[in-house]
């Protein structure tokens, strides 16, 4: 049986083809899969062992076979091996086809009778590789012309806006599917009714033990005032309530904990409605009075009541009965 390709190309291109599958299908971010997961590399070495070990094989047996074979059975054998193989031959003709030149021997039936200093014209037939392309752009034209001038499909203006706005509707999808993205950088103070519900939930599960149930403090701070011990804010709250307090006084990373950071910005949302109201036993304040760097304002006062507009006893009760 002829083959169509040696050995050293066989067994190249089957181990890279194997390799971009692996590439592909395995995982693995920046890095490549092989460097990444070293097993990767273990199969993929395995895999080349394989290949080497199948063509030692097949060759061997292949020499077997051939010094079995009598005198003329391997006259001929060798004959056949010597043979180009069909997709060479068909490449060939295919090449010479497309070109369409005159063999030289042939030439002088298309030689033109004009002859300035011992240089002659052939006239040769327009390549047909040359001839086809441009029946295609033909084709193309005409398909073209139809579709942009009769029809008035999309120009690229209109496609490039219509693909604009897809990936702009996909975004929203995505954000609104990947509220766990949230960290202490991209975290916004939550306002909906049911993202507060749900922290509530949590910091009357989870937080106020320590903190009481209206935030006025126990073992950690009051979180009604104006006093930030870790800063305050969403972002601040967000970090303290993700990588926790100072070690050693009781505030853990509630991130290491299993909340998830949709969890964390709902429940930091919470319990900033803390901020302004009168809890039944208050904390003394601990920390410093915090001021927004990213508000123009100056006044703190003014800050407590426009920056935070829930700060009332009866919108937070009015939360908890929802
Ligand atoms: C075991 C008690 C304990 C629990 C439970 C607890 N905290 Fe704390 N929390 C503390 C302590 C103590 C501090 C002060 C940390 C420090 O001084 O570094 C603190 C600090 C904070 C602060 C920063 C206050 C400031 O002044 O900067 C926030 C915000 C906070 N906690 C939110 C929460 C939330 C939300 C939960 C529930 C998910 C929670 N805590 C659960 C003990 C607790």
């Amino acid at each position: 049986m002829r083959k169509l390709f040696p050995s050293y190309i066989r067994v190249p291109v089957i181990f890279f083809i194997i390799a971009g599958f692996v590439e592909y299908f395995v995982e693995s971010g920046n890095q490549p899969a092989f460097i990444e997961k070293p097993v990767v590399l273990v199969f993929l070495l395995l895999v080349l062992v394989i290949l080497l070990a199948m063509e030692g094989i097949v060759g061997a047996m292949e020499n077997v076979l051939y010094q079995s074979l009598d005198e003329e059975a391997k006259a001929r054998y060798d004959a056949k091996q010597a043979e180009p193989s069909k997709l060479v031959l068909w490449i060939k003709t295919t090449y010479k086809n497309l070109l369409g030149s005159k063999p030289i021997e042939e030439e002088g039936e298309i030689i033109l009778d004009h002859n300035y200093d011992g240089i002659k014209e052939l006239d040769n037939n327009l390549p047909p590789w040359w001839v086809y392309s441009f029946y295609i752009t033909i084709i193309f034209g005409v398909i073209y012309m139809i579709r942009y001038h009769v029809l008035n499909a999309d120009d690229q203006f209109t496609e490039y806006e219509i693909e604009y706005a897809e990936a702009q509707r996909a975004i929203e999808e995505y954000k609104k599917n990947a509220k766990d993205l949230v960290d202490f950088n991209s975290v916004e103070l939550l306002t909906d009714i049911a993202d507060l519900k749900a922290g509530e939930n949590i910091f009357v599960a989870k937080c106020a033990v320590c903190h009481k149930v209206d935030g006025g403090g126990g073992i950690g701070p009051n979180l009604t005032d104006e006093y930030w011990i870790l800063g305050g804010g969403i972002k601040n709250v967000f970090k303290t309530i993700s990588e926790g307090g100072r070690s050693g006084k009781g505030m853990v990373s509630w991130k290491k904990e299993g909340l998830k950071p949709s969890e964390m910005a709902q429940v930091a949302s919470y319990l900033l409605q803390f901020q302004g109201t009168i809890p039944a036993e208050p904390k003394a304040a601990e920390g410093e009075i915090w001021i927004d760097p990213t508000s123009t304002e100056t006044d703190t006062d003014e800050i407590n009541t426009e920056d935070n507009p829930v700060t009332e006893d009866t919108e937070i009760v009015e939360v908890a009965e929802n």
